[in-house]
């Protein structure tokens, strides 16, 4: 209660202060509660008042030039203008996740471990440094999108806890991006990146898994990776006191001693936390005691499973059990921080319900326009007097995007019902089969050509990549990636299309 009655008054007394003194942040408060943070991730915002350093690194396609983003001023939001800026007409991964706490954790690309990621070495994605814009109090700024393959890690950390060590943590997710792939996770995890047996994890874990654990309802939860399971109470699998969750913005926090443990989440936008779990630990064999190792994941299970999805904004490991009082003060702090959703897209507006037709700006291949023969698609040459047929084959129907309604989906004029969708990072023209999968994988988001010219049009799932043509087939493909239709040369204009009334 004193350190609240400290903290209220160092609050006042900055606010009494004008901006010169930034309020306390989410690592201040543990501090004050005495788990001071060992971790402190975060792209969007500086997690204590005084922090003013690196967020995180990003690197730019065009000439692999990498360059820090720090916030606007210390303690504030990540200074996201300095990203557009040296991103401008390229694409940017996020490579390095910087630890705020002095510890030195930072999180950079997994290595491959049980499992390899989808790099030609093994090594698991890096994450679009724009596929999660939101704001915080009115100011931009980027999160982590997790798409199935991407993952980062420290194996070689440094205060963070082992063994039964009592440990905090916390991170604020995107409840609304998930899937049931094994394991979009933030927390302790292997130092081998190997499933070293029951106990040797305690991270967070969100998404629709029912490989081990489950809640009430059809999820998403949040449950705890203690590695080979998922924990959603005392039990092993279904416990209903964990609710399925269903807020854009959610606060997750996990934390673990001797024989106890507790998830706890509320609404990262309002409210306070409430407790899903608290109480022993599983007595399932192997739980109890612990066996943490103190390696830190985003994004991936402990043995690098990448399958999962999920979006990261802000999260740290905290030193010791903290206290419930010291989380809602943590939470209060969460939802003053003010996250809100803002748009996905940029450049000329598609209109719902309009018909339009989408025309490759390459040099030598512009006449060409985005078409469908049979499922395949691909660039046909396209004139006024052409067939029909292909005139509407060529035509598309723009409406909400079925993943997201923020985006759009191209449905086809000639077969309604089927839509653009990518499956194996092709684009394939398919029925709308109804699954959330479909939905994803037929969601793009329309931005101002990465050329200069007309739109680019963004995958949803997998913003790192963008409708592209390739040898005159369409794909969604990241530049510089591993298969031949990512190959550097003309990306740009590739990836850019003018956008008209339809053919047909
Ligand atoms: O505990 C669930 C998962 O099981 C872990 O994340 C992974 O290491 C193992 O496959
Ligand atoms: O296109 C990439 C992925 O391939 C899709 O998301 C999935 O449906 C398929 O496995
Ligand atoms: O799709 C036509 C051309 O094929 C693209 O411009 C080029 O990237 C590839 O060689």
């Amino acid at each position: 209660m004193l350190y609240e009655a400290n903290l209220k008054r160092a609050s006042a007394l900055a606010f009494g202060l004008g901006a010169t003194l930034a309020a306390a942040g989410p690592c201040d408060i543990y501090a004050s509660g005495g788990n001071p943070c060992v971790a402190a991730h975060s792209t969007t915002r500086a997690l204590y008042s005084s922090f003013s350093g690196a967020l995180y690194q990003v690197k730019r396609n065009s000439d692999s030039a990498t360059t820090t983003i720090a916030p606007l001023s210390a303690g504030g939001v990540a200074n996201a203008a300095a990203q557009d800026t040296f991103c401008a007409s390229t694409t940017c991964l996020i490579t390095i996740i910087y630890d705020q706490s002095g510890k030195g954790n930072h999180l950079t690309q997994a290595p491959p471990g049980g499992f390899s990621g989808p790099e030609a070495n093994g090594y698991d994605n890096l994450a679009s440094a724009i596929g999660a814009p939101v704001t915080l109090n009115g100011q931009k700024a980027y999160g982590v999108f997790v798409s199935p393959g991407t993952g980062y890690r420290n194996d070689n950390t440094n205060g963070i806890a082992t063994g039964d060590v009592a440990e905090g943590m916390y991170a604020v997710l995107d409840g609304t991006h998930y899937n049931s792939g094994c394991c979009f996770d933030y927390g302790n995890a292997e130092t081998s990146n190997l499933d070293t047996g029951n106990g040797h994890m305690e991270a967070i874990y969100f998404g629709t898994s029912t490989a081990w654990g489950s809640g009430a309802g059809s999820g998403p939860w949040f449950m705890a990776d203690m590695e080979n399971n998922l924990f959603s109470g005392l039990s092993t699998g279904q416990n209903t006191g964990d609710p399925s969750i269903s807020y854009r913005f959610f606060s997750a926090f996990l934390k673990g001693q001797p024989n106890q443990w507790a998830l706890r989440g509320g609404n990262a936008a309002s409210g306070s936390l409430s407790t899903y779990y608290s109480g022993a630990r599983p007595s399932a064999s192997g739980y109890n005691p612990m066996s943490k190792e103190g390696a830190i994941i985003l994004g991936i299970g402990g043995d690098n499973s990448v399958s999962a999805q999920g979006t990261f904004y802000e999260g740290v490991m905290t030193s010791g059990y903290p206290s419930d009082a010291t989380e809602a003060s943590v939470q209060a702090n969460i939802v003053a921080a003010g996250y809100a959703t803002t748009s996905l897209t940029s450049g000329t507006a598609l209109s719902t319900g309009s018909k339009v037709s989408l025309r490759v700006t390459t040099s030598g291949y512009d006449t060409r326009y985005i078409a469908h023969a049979g499922s395949t698609v691909n660039t046909q040459v396209v004139t006024t007097s052409s067939a029909t047929a292909l005139k509407q084959q060529a035509s598309w129907t723009v409406v909400a995007g079925l993943g997201n309604s923020a985006c759009v989906s191209f449905q086809s004029v000639d077969t309604p019902g089927s839509y653009i969708r990518h499956y194996n990072f092709a684009l394939t023209l398919a029925a709308n089969d109804g699954t959330k999968q479909f939905y994803e994988d037929a969601t793009f988001c329309p931005k101002a050509g990465l050329s200069g010219t007309g739109s680019s049009f963004l995958a949803w799932g997998y913003p790192t990549r963008f409708f592209r043509h390739y040898e005159n087939v369409m794909y969604i493909a990241s530049q510089g990636g591993v298969d031949t239709f990512d190959a550097t040369g003309s990306y740009n204009a590739d990836v850019s299309f003018v956008v008209s009334s339809s053919f047909a």
